[in-house]
């Protein structure tokens, strides 16, 4: 189980402390240092002409993924075919659990073992620093791991909801990777292919960013990378708080309405031979607003050795990275919880 006793910290923010406590003080180098933001923005990339018949138009979206996975490793999806709808019933769903008494949620805490259920953590180093959220983890795929009575019964619409909209998120995942196979110059069904096919992984993390009194020292989420295959996000609807990295400056990401922040997550990364990139990302956390976001990560099979495509090795471009399974893998950020792009740089010169 956790090495120290969990607190929730919504908990601790509905205490109305005025000073967080020092296990979520960043060292002054990881804050966020609130400085004059640049004028850019991640990619937004309209998918409405994703598999249109006008081989132009497929075309031009091709090539703005392709670029986006490239210079950013992040876009902003609109016109993607999900229901706006079915968007806003499960975040806000998702808000009105978190809102639920602790009692009720508390009947969900989660252990490191399986990170499934209720959870104020990532990593189980003692003493670590944590991060300011809590947040809901759960198995969509493989059906096999899917567990809906592990899921929240309250409230009652919660469930549903959680099948239906993973059913829409898995579908655009599968249209997604096939551009992106594509766009690489690979098969169609390359990347779905040696994900594991029908057998692929598929898990939703639910964020809660509670209010914080002082979001100048500390961090809603650590600098990470994805560990996973790729990741949809739907961010809080009129809350900034996700920012990525580029040039080795932040860029707040301004949510476009009804859109999904897509990004390529390291196994991508591992599979192109790092043509498309995974990029450190992290969440800022506000006085005033709590934040909620669902994570939806699209993930290989997770027993299946991972490794650069073949048509993407050569001579001068040799494997960067040699096989690794998922399960391997994720033990890193679940042992150390996120640490920027340690892992799969780690991988790179020693795997
Ligand atoms: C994540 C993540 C970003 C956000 O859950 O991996 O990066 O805005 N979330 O919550
Ligand atoms: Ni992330």
């Amino acid at each position: 189980s956790w090495p120290e006793p969990v607190v929730r910290v919504q908990s601790l923010s509905e205490s109305g402390i005025r000073a967080i406590p020092d296990r979520y003080i960043k060292p002054p180098s990881d804050r966020p240092g609130f400085e004059n933001q640049e004028h850019v923005d991640i990619p937004v990339v309209d998918l409405k002409n994703l598999f249109s018949h006008d081989h132009t138009l497929h075309e031009e979206t091709l090539k703005l993924i392709s670029s986006a996975c490239k210079e950013w490793g992040f876009f902003q999806a609109v016109n993607h075919g999900i229901s706006h709808e079915l968007m806003k019933c499960t975040r806000e769903v998702w808000r009105e659990f978190f809102n639920l008494p602790l009692e009720v949620k508390q009947e969900y805490a989660n252990a490191p073992t399986t990170y499934e259920g209720y959870g104020s953590r990532l990593g189980v180093q003692k003493g670590a620093i944590l991060d300011w959220s809590d947040y809901f983890f759960l198995h969509y795929l493989p059906v096999y791991l899917r567990n809906p009575s592990k899921w929240p019964s309250l409230p009652s619409s919660c469930r549903d909801l959680i099948s239906e909209y993973g059913a829409e998120v898995v579908k655009l995942c599968g249209r997604l990777l096939k551009a992106m196979s594509i766009s690489l110059g690979l098969k169609e069904d390359y990347l779905q292919n040696a994900f594991g096919g029908e057998d692929i992984g598929a898990c939703l993390r639910v964020n809660f960013y509670p209010k914080c009194p002082q979001p100048d020292l500390t961090l809603g989420l650590s600098s990470h990378s994805d560990p996973g295959g790729m990741t949809l996000l739907l961010p809080d609807h009129d809350i900034a708080g996700l920012q990525v990295r580029k040039n080795g400056k932040w860029i707040t990401v301004k949510p476009v309405p009804n859109a999904f922040i897509v990004n390529v997550g390291d196994q991508i990364q591992v599979m192109s031979n790092a043509i498309y990139k995974s990029v450190e990302h992290r969440v800022i956390v506000n006085p005033v607003k709590d934040r909620v976001s669902l994570a939806f990560f699209y993930n290989p099979k997770s027993d299946l050795p991972i490794e650069p495509a073949k048509e993407l090795v050569s001579e001068d471009r040799p494997a960067l990275y040699s096989p690794m399974t998922f399960d391997e893998y994720r033990l890193y950020i679940r042992t150390y919880g996120p640490r920027g792009k340690t892992q799969v740089e780690f991988s790179g010169s020693n795997r």
